[in-house]
């Protein structure tokens, strides 16, 4: 889909803005789809631990919605059109899908990790290329993303902790 741009008087050239506006639609898209991914496990997980999982994973989804409107917002502030309906991101999310036949604390806690580590190697490329770009303040937004991110897969990891195993 060919990026559309809005005129704006912000000091960005178009040709930045293009540039940033498509990367963050990515980003946009494979948040929502993480999103609805947690979302998922919140209300299917299963198991001995299955309260604190289903606060976590709550908890998770909340934070991850925050950064949704976070990154909408920052594409429209450049200029950009949004792509955030369910059907976009569908179609152009880089998640693999999320299991539908998983039950277990571990099970979730592991498709959810798989995932998290794919996006947070997403969110940290894109800090570089939106520096590289001259777009600082979207570097510093994925930078924020990018911390509370990791901060999430360790949450996930602590919990597969072979000690526990
Ligand atoms: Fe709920």
């Amino acid at each position: 889909m060919e990026t559309k741009l809005y005129p704006s008087r912000i000091d960005l050239s178009g040709e930045v803005r293009r540039s940033v506006v498509t990367l963050l639609n990515q980003t946009l898209a494979a948040t929502i789809d993480l999103k609805t991914q947690v979302k998922q496990a919140h209300w299917n997980v299963k198991g001995i631990n299955f309260y604190s999982l289903h606060q976590l994973f709550d908890e998770i989804a909340g934070e991850l919605e925050d950064y949704i409107d976070t990154i909408a917002e920052r594409i429209t502030a450049l200029g950009g059109l949004a792509l955030g309906t369910a059907e976009i991101v569908a179609h152009t999310s880089l998640l693999s899908a999320y299991p539908l036949d998983i039950v277990s604390g571990t099970e979730h806690l592991v498709a959810l990790a798989d995932r998290f580590a794919t996006y947070a190697q997403h969110i940290r490329e894109a800090i570089a290329k939106t520096d590289e770009l001259g777009d600082a303040d979207t570097s510093d937004l994925y930078t924020e993303i990018s911390r509370a991110i990791d901060k999430r897969l360790w949450f996930l990891e602590a919990h597969l902790h072979p000690s526990d195993a």
